[in-house]
């Protein structure tokens, strides 16, 4: 019989859109399945802080269609070193924490192993990141709403680019994945897209350029992810500049932007779904995995394996890409 009692829940790293939709289903599942749930505010430097509340059912309403965490969250150095996560066990200890529910990217879960090394307390990941940088899911929480975001802000941007005959670079967030560069550049008929998991041809992306100069295609949409090896909008309107002088070219740069807003309905239920399935995992036993969707099944993959630096993106989108900007 498993005897968990207490479960801490937490939101660490980056927010995203639908983090507060976890919150709930967290709370509510363990809630209805006998548990105590206790918030931990501002990730692992709550947890080293003894930042932690008791959370009832009420504490989680109407907070499903709110972007940000109520729970807060932080990217803890101290967390990273011996001493803080010998005070962060301690605080469980002293709370009488059992088990925790770990809510966030690739950080999170880095984190993670690091601790459990040490310390032995059942745990359970929930994937919430924009970047969708994981693996053991085929989405991650806060992804689709952060694409979305960064389609909107494309397509008001391609409306001013027509009209001045502009190009633009334009940046969006991912500092070692490409997601949300690709499907935004897709969705936004992006002339090219630059993504850290292929090496960018500059000289490639300038003939096109000139190309299309040739063939008297004015507008000219280039959607670069911030962590493209070679570099981010600035880098590449530069070379844009410097080969192409008389050539009126603008930058915009997305930001914060896609990390905030309203999440989208399928934010909101992927949220549910692993929230529901993180506390119904733990409960039959499962520990240090992260609950994932994968084929729209839910599937628990565990820490160490979660964590890879790039995934690689599949050929024919790349190709793709080529062929739609014709
Ligand atoms: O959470 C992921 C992410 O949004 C990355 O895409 C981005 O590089 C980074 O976080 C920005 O982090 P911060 O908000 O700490 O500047």
């Amino acid at each position: 019989m498993n005897r968990i009692k207490n479960v801490g829940v937490l939101t660490s790293g980056g927010d995203s859109p639908g983090m507060n939709a976890a919150i709930r289903a967290v709370v509510r599942t363990g809630i209805y399945s006998g548990l105590e749930i206790f918030g931990i505010r501002r990730g692992y430097q709550g947890m080293i802080e003894g930042d932690i509340i008791k959370m009832e059912t009420t504490d989680v309403s109407n907070i499903i269609q709110r972007g940000g965490t109520i729970l807060k969250t932080a990217r803890s150095k101290e967390f990273m070193t011996d001493e803080g996560m010998q005070k962060a066990y301690e605080q469980l200890c002293k709370h009488n924490i059992e088990a925790l529910v770990l809510i966030g990217g690739d950080g999170t879960f880095r984190g993670a192993v690091k601790f459990f090394d040490r310390f032995t307390i059942p745990a359970i990941g929930i994937p919430g990141t924009i970047d969708k940088d994981l693996t053991g899911t085929d989405f991650t929480i806060g992804f689709d709403t952060a694409v979305n975001t960064a389609v909107e802000a494309i397509d008001k941007i391609r409306d001013t680019a027509e009209a001045h005959d502009r190009l633009f670079v334009i940046e969006v967030m991912g500092r070692d994945a490409g997601y949300i560069a690709l499907n935004s550049g897709i969705a936004c008929g992006a002339e090219d897209i630059l993504i850290p998991e292929q090496i960018t041809e500059i000289e490639e992306m300038l003939c096109k350029i000139d190309c299309d100069e040739r063939r008297k295609k004015t507008v000219h949409i280039i959607v670069v992810a911030e962590g493209d090896d070679y570099g981010g909008a600035k880098e590449v309107k530069a070379a844009i500049v410097n080969r192409f002088p008389f050539k009126d070219v603008r930058t915009c740069v997305l930001g914060h932007i896609q990390r905030g807003g309203s999440p989208s309905y399928a934010d909101r239920v992927l949220a549910s779904r692993l929230g529901y399935s993180a506390v119904s995992g733990l409960l039959e036993g499962y520990t240090q995995v992260m609950a994932g969707i994968v084929h729209n099944d839910v599937v628990f993959t565990p820490f160490e394996q979660l964590i890879k630096r790039q995934i690689p993106v599949n050929k024919d989108m790349l190709e793709m890409i080529r062929v739609l900007a014709v």
